[in-house]
């Protein structure tokens, strides 16, 4: 075999058929989810105050106490300074600002970095997305005068971070994820920041990051089973980004969508079941953990994902690796959570990795709480054919291509945010 089709087939080989993992329909198994509408004692749960004031509250406590861990109380000395405007950006489309979030009482975090674009010549404040990314905000936006993250990087020759660190090779390498005229001129505004200036993304990144910050201990902290992990900790920084929204007059905050991809579209689900301000939650690609199934044996397991991310889960998610059936959540649960603020989740037809059908049922599945409410949720029974957006206050449409975000999913974004938020 040439060295070049050798090559190509073990990348195929790698990102479709990982060894040991199930990609066969017929073999997923077929477990029962732990009920949605039955409260801990037994009661049934059939009206939209009970879900509100019973059933709720238990499942948010149950993804603290077996998945992502507990938030800690919220420190007093959040500051957040605005650090640059330019009100010609994006060639006069945006006002551009940066936005330095830290804790004055706890100097260990070095604090994060936000950009904002706020869309010009709008007659009211513009409705806002909110999102982490993976690069920095030098990768999201092509402005060349963006400074560059200095923050802990991975290694990637490929993505030309050296030393653990970004370099101008990098700027707008996450642009096509993030495409800020489009939002902009669709009248949304968008804040985003570097996820790893919350918390670098490794196992040991929490001693210098906001975490380790927040402990008594500081970096020596011996975590308690259901203390916060990473996914905790970026969740946190998005809900602060929307508590400087609230502060600028230009941005509609009552009005604020949270989004991310992929292990921050997991993310982005944990920050919008826990902050109630976000009107409509995003997850693109989010798969295990995020919005895919868990009892499903599709793609990435709760096995394979305790033991490549443990950071990133409270420590108690990974008793589930061998017996996810035993965890009294699945992620059906997650999703309606979000009842009855808009959803929508997102899937990628090459990227059965994240078990897109099993992104689609917790959609199918949480539509049973939005009932309560007298909403649809996804509105249809079937897993649609790609291409096809289906939904009414949970969206969801599996586009074409690979593990990303495109502009097809920003085009189905932009108009179920304009329709929910009356725009
Ligand atoms: C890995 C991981 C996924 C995650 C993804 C990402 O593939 O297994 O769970 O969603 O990384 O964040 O890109």
């Amino acid at each position: 075999m040439r060295p070049f089709l050798f090559l190509a087939f073990a990348t195929l080989a790698t990102a479709q058929n990982r060894p040991g993992i199930n990609y066969d329909e017929a073999k997923v198994g077929n477990h029962p989810l732990p009920p949605l509408l039955i409260a801990k004692d037994g009661s049934k749960v059939e009206t939209s105050e009970q879900w509100t004031s019973k059933r709720h509250p238990e499942i948010l406590q149950l993804f603290r106490d077996h998945v992502f861990g507990h938030t800690p109380a919220m420190p007093d000395d959040v500051k957040m300074e605005v650090t640059g405007t330019n009100t010609d950006a994006l060639g006069g489309l945006a006002t551009r600002k940066f936005v330095h979030i830290s804790l004055a009482k706890h100097p260990q975090w070095a604090g994060m970095d936000v950009m904002i674009y706020i869309p010009n010549g709008l007659a009211k404040p513009a409705p806002v997305f909110c999102g982490l990314s993976f690069g920095g905000n030098h990768a999201v936006s092509k402005e060349t005068d963006i400074p560059l993250s200095t923050r802990w990087m991975r290694e990637s020759k490929e993505k030309n971070i050296v030393d653990h660190r970004a370099t101008e090779a990098t700027r707008g390498t996450e642009s096509s994820r993030w495409p800020l005229e489009m939002i902009v001129k669709a009248g949304f505004a968008v804040a985003t920041a570097y996820y790893g200036d919350i918390e670098p993304d490794h196992a040991e990144g929490w001693k210098d990051g906001l975490r380790a910050a927040l402990s008594l201990d500081g970096p020596n902290t011996a975590w308690k089973a259901n203390d916060w992990g990473a996914i905790g900790a970026w969740s946190w920084g998005i809900s602060r980004i929307l508590d400087y929204c609230e502060t600028d007059k230009a941005i509609d905050a009552k009005h604020a969508a949270v989004i991310g991809h992929s292990r921050l579209g997991k993310t982005s689900l944990w920050a919008g079941a826990q902050d109630e301000r976000f009107g409509l939650v995003i997850s693109n690609n989010s798969g295990e953990g995020g919005a895919a199934l868990s009892r499903r044996d599709y793609g990435e397991t709760t096995k394979v994902i305790t033991k490549a991310f443990p950071h990133w889960f409270c420590a108690t998610y990974a008793n589930y690796a061998d017996a996810p059936n035993a965890n009294p959540i699945d992620q059906h649960m997650l999703i309606a959570l979000m009842a009855p603020r808009a959803a929508y989740i997102a899937s990628a037809q090459e990227d059965n990795w994240a078990d897109q059908k099993g992104e689609f049922l917790s959609g199918l599945h949480a539509s049973d709480v939005y009932a309560l409410f007298g909403k649809t949720g996804v509105g249809v029974k079937d897993w649609p054919a790609v291409n096809t957006p289906v939904g009414d206050s949970i969206g969801y449409h599996m586009r074409t291509g690979k593990h990303d975000v495109t502009d097809y999913d920003w085009e189905q974004y932009l108009k179920f945010a304009a329709r929910h938020f009356g725009r």
